[in-house]
């Protein structure tokens, strides 16, 4: 596995591929976990070379966020990406990506105003702006994204749709811990009490599939319900809408739905979701 800190040495990297080797790309913020390593794995899979980007993007977290306490461990990181088989690790300083102040962004409409969108204002204009720098960069064929952040799929999707960005978004199943909470870098935040209680998220979500609710105001507060009997769990947000379009709902008629939820359990942000169809899990 190559190593590689700037973008002209990625490019040198990339470029000295055959013309026709598939490059499957995997980006990051790093302290990998199992649900990273399995987008690796399916990009070694579709693939003939396999990047992964680790870069925690300073534009995509807001000024009472995370960023500073962002969990990092790069040495670990670069041994599990390489028993992963990743070919080239692209981990690029701030100075590197922002060189100079940022005066042109990517901004997608409508699909980032709901959800996650509504509570962190600029967070996926920060999103949307580095994964297109990342993708000049690394050109990939195809680029994996997992579904726990599926409004950040929803997001990627329109804008490799809208600037014609030639490369495949492959959505993956999020990889849960076994007792259901959705693998996350900041689960590592979480105290043992909060860890506990956290697991609701996926059992309420679980809950959806077994009834046959009418409508989404229904779900919203099934799932509220439940997830209030956790003394420790702040409700952010739970919302049922259609996916991807992320548009509001009102009865249940057989689209394609997301039911998502952003909940604080101490200082930690927890986010989960269930793409429904017919009350059957679909693919995204
Ligand atoms: O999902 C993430 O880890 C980040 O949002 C991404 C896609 C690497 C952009 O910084």
């Amino acid at each position: 596995m190559k190593v590689v800190t700037t973008a002209v040495e990625a490019r040198k990297c990339i470029n000295a591929l055959p013309s026709d080797c598939t490059i499957g790309f995997v980006p990051t913020m790093g302290y990998l976990h199992q649900g990273h390593l399995s987008l690796v794995k399916r990009a070694k899979e579709e693939c003939d070379y396999v990047v992964l980007s680790i870069f925690v993007n300073p534009i995509q977290f807001g000024e009472n966020e995370d960023f500073d306490r962002y969990p990092r461990d790069f040495k670990r990181d670069v041994q599990l990406a390489e028993d992963a088989g990743v070919d080239l690790l692209f981990h690029p300083s701030v100075e590197e990506m922002y060189p100079s102040p940022l005066l042109t962004t990517v901004q997608v409409k409508k699909v980032t105003e709901k959800l996650c969108g509504a509570y962190r204002p600029g967070h996926f204009e920060g999103v949307a702006t580095v994964v297109s720098k990342l993708f000049h960069i690394v050109t990939p064929h195809r680029a994996y994204f997992g579904l726990k952040d599926a409004q950040q799929v929803a997001v990627i999707e329109q804008m490799v749709r809208d600037l014609h960005f030639p490369v495949t978004i492959v959505p993956c199943e999020i990889v849960r811990e076994e007792d259901g909470l959705a693998m996350s870098s900041r689960n590592v935040y979480l105290n043992p009490e909060e860890r506990k209680q956290a697991t609701i998220l996926y059992r309420a979500l679980q809950e959806v599939k077994t009834k046959n609710f009418a409508t989404a105001q229904e779900i919203n507060q099934f799932v509220r319900e439940k997830i209030s009997t956790q003394p420790l769990a702040q409700i952010e947000y739970v919302e049922t809408l259609a996916y991807p379009s992320l548009e509001s709902i009102d009865q249940i008629k057989g689209e394609r739905i997301i039911v998502a939820v952003a909940v604080r359990f101490g200082k930690t942000r927890l986010i989960d979701n269930i793409l429904l169809r017919n009350g059957e899990v679909f693919d995204a």
